[in-house]
């Protein structure tokens, strides 16, 4: 038996996603008044993404079900230890990253978000999937909260904050992931400088785009 397929975290899992369909950001008034175009120009700013997560606050986002059991997956087959996530929002991914945790026989996931009542509720679903002693939450912008303080060796980075910060982030952890580390990029499409730096062969990655929303890393050996 996994912590993934067995209670309280599978349960839990459950009751969360089918949460976060119920409660989209487009039956948001505030949200469904900002054109599409707009929304675009919000996701890629570097100026402006702490505008659009405020609006977006109360909003799950989570990374797809596929995407989540491919985290497991990825932490367990590389035996992870130390995983470091930009954007915990309400934890969907970090219950799946820490509960590979706890199959690996532990470790520490740091995880990075600067919505307080994000924290908060990300802070109840690890309480209550039993895995709050492998996470440490940073609260802030991760800019700040990622930019000291780390592991010397990262097994895993996940990347699914500010769409147009992954490669400011990925420079920040840069020198602390082990050869081999794999870094999962949501929703990358909308990446550009990340993409261009990552699939650049002297940067030091093997890199490919694994579904439509999902850049799939290797730290090159
Ligand atoms: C797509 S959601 C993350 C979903 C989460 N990984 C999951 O699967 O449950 C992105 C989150 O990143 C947070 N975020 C965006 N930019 C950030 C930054 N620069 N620092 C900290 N948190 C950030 C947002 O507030 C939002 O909650």
């Amino acid at each position: 038996m996994t912590t993934i397929s067995t209670a309280p975290v599978a349960p839990l899992l459950l009751s969360l996603f089918a949460e976060a369909d119920a409660a989209s950001p487009t039956s948001s008034p505030a949200f469904a008044s900002i054109s599409v175009d707009e929304r675009v120009r919000l996701m890629r700013s570097k100026a402006d993404y702490r505008d659009l997560y405020a609006r977006l606050k109360d909003f799950a986002l989570p990374v797809s079900r596929e995407t989540g059991r491919l985290l497991y997956m990825l932490a367990v087959a590389t035996g992870a230890r130390s995983i470091v996530e930009f954007g915990t929002s309400f934890g969907l991914s970090t219950l799946h990253l820490a509960a590979a945790l706890r199959d690996n026989g532990g470790g520490r996931l740091i995880t990075s978000e600067f919505e307080e009542s994000k924290v908060a509720r990300a802070k109840a679903n690890l309480a209550a999937g039993g895995l709050s002693d492998l996470v440490e939450f940073r609260e802030g912008d991760a800019l700040l909260t990622l930019a000291g303080d780390l592991p010397d060796r990262i097994d895993l980075l996940l990347l699914d904050g500010a769409k147009s910060l992954y490669l400011d982030i990925l420079k920040l952890v840069e020198d602390r992931l082990r050869p081999g580390a794999v870094i999962v990029a949501d929703n990358a499409d909308h990446c550009p400088e990340y993409l261009e730096y990552i699939e650049d062969g002297e940067s030091g990655y093997t890199s490919m785009s694994f579904t439509d929303d999902v850049e799939l890393t290797i730290r090159n050996r």
